[in-house]
């Protein structure tokens, strides 16, 4: 059995997303914004996020494994699904459930402006900066920075359960 103690309820998460948006709304100006959600995680904030844009938008979502190398980002990231849409001129924003070696983002970052993106930025709703093995990974729009604890919830998994949790709480295992 397994205990799950609320960190963040489904309200606070709201407030905190809507804010992000105002940030981001604010910094694009009116600017078209791909924004690229990283499945399966990110999933519930990509969404909940994009709502609350009053930019152009586009979306598309890519599913990637990241495989390390150290504390380098050089790395291998392997996609089990690529973006549809050529990413080439575009300001992409990268929208994530959370980071946490640093890993994913900075390889997808580097292939997003690789391949010709105007801007590449990132969005995680969590940063758990413990875990960072990418010391330079750089993320522009941060929800909540959290200590080193297991979350699950509202996208994130434990083997592949509670990702439909409407909140973020930390498990326990008994
Ligand atoms: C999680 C999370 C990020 C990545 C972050 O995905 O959603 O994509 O790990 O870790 P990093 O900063 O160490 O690279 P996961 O591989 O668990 O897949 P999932 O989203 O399908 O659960």
């Amino acid at each position: 059995m397994s205990r799950i103690t609320v960190l963040y309820d489904e309200e606070t998460i709201v407030k905190r997303i809507r804010e992000m948006a105002e940030e981001i709304n604010r910094d694009y100006n009116g600017e078209p914004v791909l924004v690229v959600g990283v499945l399966k995680g990110g999933v519930f904030f990509t969404c909940d996020l994009v709502k609350r844009l009053t930019l152009p938008v586009t979306m598309d979502f890519v599913s990637v494994s990241s495989y390390g190398s150290g504390t380098k980002s050089t790395g291998f990231l392997k996609f089990k699904k690529d973006v549809d849409e050529d990413v080439s001129g575009r300001h992409v924003l990268i929208a994530e459930d959370i980071i946490d070696s640093g890993r994913t983002l900075t390889m997808l970052r580097k292939v997003f402006e690789e391949h010709g993106a105007k801007s590449v930025k990132t969005a995680v709703l969590l940063d758990k900066p413990a875990r960072r093995e990418i010391k330079d990974a750089r993320v522009e729009y941060t929800g909540f920075v959290i200590p080193d604890s297991f979350v699950v919830g509202y996208g994130l998994d434990f083997d592949q359960k509670y990702r439909n949790l409407p909140y973020i709480g930390v498990i326990e295992e008994e």
